[in-house]
C-alpha cells in the first residue's frame, strides 16, 4: 500500500496547529489491518471509533460515510494498514472544548509490516520499568494520549527488548506497549480487566468471544477452557502453561520468554492463530 494521507476526504499531510489531536490529544484512533482489498474487523473499527467519540463528547461524524470510504480506499491498496484519527478539531486557547464541534478525520495509509516471524516463532517480552496511570474515565479507549506508550516503548528501545509487559502504578498487568495480554494456567485462561488502565483491544475482544462461544459447544474441543478477567500481579502470569498477544496487526503472537521465564507455544495459542489470524470482516 502506497503512503496517502487525507483530512476530511482531501488529500493533504497537514492539520492546522490549533487541532486538539495536537495540543491535547483530544481525540480516538483506530488500526485497520487491508488484505486483499479488504478490511479486517471493519465493523468492530467503526463502533469502536463511535465509542470513543460518544465517551469523549465529541461532535459526532458520519459514520456511514467513514466506512464507504474505508472499503474504497482499501479496494484501492489492497494491503496494508489504514489509520483512522478523529480529533476533536480546532480549539481556541485553553482547555475547554465549547464551540469545538468541527471534528477532523484524517486518514493514513501505510505499509503492513510483517509479522509472518512474530507469529510463527514467538517472541520474548522483558517487564517494562514504565508503569501506567490508573484513570476509569478513559481506560479501555483507544485515544490519541498516548505519552505513557511514548515512554514504554523509550525503556523497550533502551533495553533492545521487542516488547515488554506493562504494569499499572499499583503493580497489576495491564498489556503490552502496543498489545493486549492473555495466558493459560490449566483449562482457565486469564487476561487483565482493562477498567482502571489500558486499551480494549479489538483483538483481545475477538479472542474472549471466540474462547466464549467454543466453551458453549457441545462438541468442542476447548469446551472445558473458561475465560477470567481480573487484576493479576507479575507473578501470576510468570506461572503461565502458555502466553499470548493480540492486536489488529499482528493478531494473535506466542510468547515465548517473559524476563527469564521460558514458554511453550501452546495449543489454544495455536488454535487462536488458525482462526483469527488474517481475519476478515464479521
Ligand atoms: C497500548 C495498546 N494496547 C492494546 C492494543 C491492541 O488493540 P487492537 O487489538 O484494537 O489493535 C494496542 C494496539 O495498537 C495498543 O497500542
Amino acid at each position: 500500500m502506497t503512503s496517502n494521507m487525507w483530512v476530511n476526504g482531501e488529500q493533504t499531510k497537514t492539520v492546522s496547529i490549533l487541532d486538539r489531536g495536537l495540543s491535547y490529544g483530544d481525540g480516538i484512533f483506530t488500526t485497520i489491518k487491508v488484505i486483499d482489498g479488504q478490511c479486517e474487523l471493519l465493523a468492530q473499527h467503526i463502533t469502536r471509533l463511535e465509542q470513543g467519540i460518544t465517551r469523549l463528547s465529541i461532535t459526532p461524524i458520519n459514520l456511514i460515510l467513514l466506512r464507504n470510504d474505508l472499503v474504497a480506499k482499501a479496494q484501492k491498496h489492497s494491503t496494508g494498514v489504514l489509520k483512522v484519527m478523529v480529533t476533536r478539531g480546532e480549539g481556541k486557547r485553553g482547555y475547554s472544548s465549547l464551540g469545538c464541534d468541527s471534528p477532523n478525520i484524517i486518514i493514513i495509509a501505510g505499509h503492513l509490516p510483517d509479522y509472518q516471524s512474530h507469529q510463527t516463532n514467538g517472541i520474548k517480552l522483558g517487564v517494562s520499568n514504565v508503569t501506567l496511570g490508573i484513570n476509569p474515565l478513559t481506560a479501555g479507549i483507544k485515544h490519541l494520549n498516548r505519552l505513557e506508550q511514548v515512554l514504554v516503548k523509550q525503556d523497550i528501545d533502551e533495553q533492545e527488548w521487542t516488547d515488554a509487559l506493562v504494569l499499572d502504578c499499583q503493580g497489576y498487568i495491564v498489556e503490552t506497549s502496543m498489545a493486549n495480554v492473555f495466558w493459560r494456567i490449566g483449562n482457565n485462561v486469564y487476561t487483565p480487566s482493562l477498567e482502571f488502565s489500558g486499551v480494549n483491544g479489538l483483538m483481545r475482544q475477538q479472542v474472549i468471544k471466540t474462547l466464549n462461544e467454543q466453551s458453549v459447544s457441545q462438541n468442542s474441543e476447548w469446551a472445558s477452557i473458561t475465560i477470567i478477567e481480573n487484576r493479576f500481579i507479575l507473578n501470576d502470569i510468570l506461572k503461565a502453561d502458555e502466553v499470548f498477544i493480540t492486536n489488529c496487526l499482528m493478531g494473535i503472537v506466542p510468547i515465548i520468554a517473559i524476563d527469564n521465564n521460558s514458554y511453550q507455544i501452546g495449543d489454544i495459542t495455536n488454535k487462536l492463530s488458525d482462526v483469527l489470524n488474517n481475519k476478515e470482516e464479521s
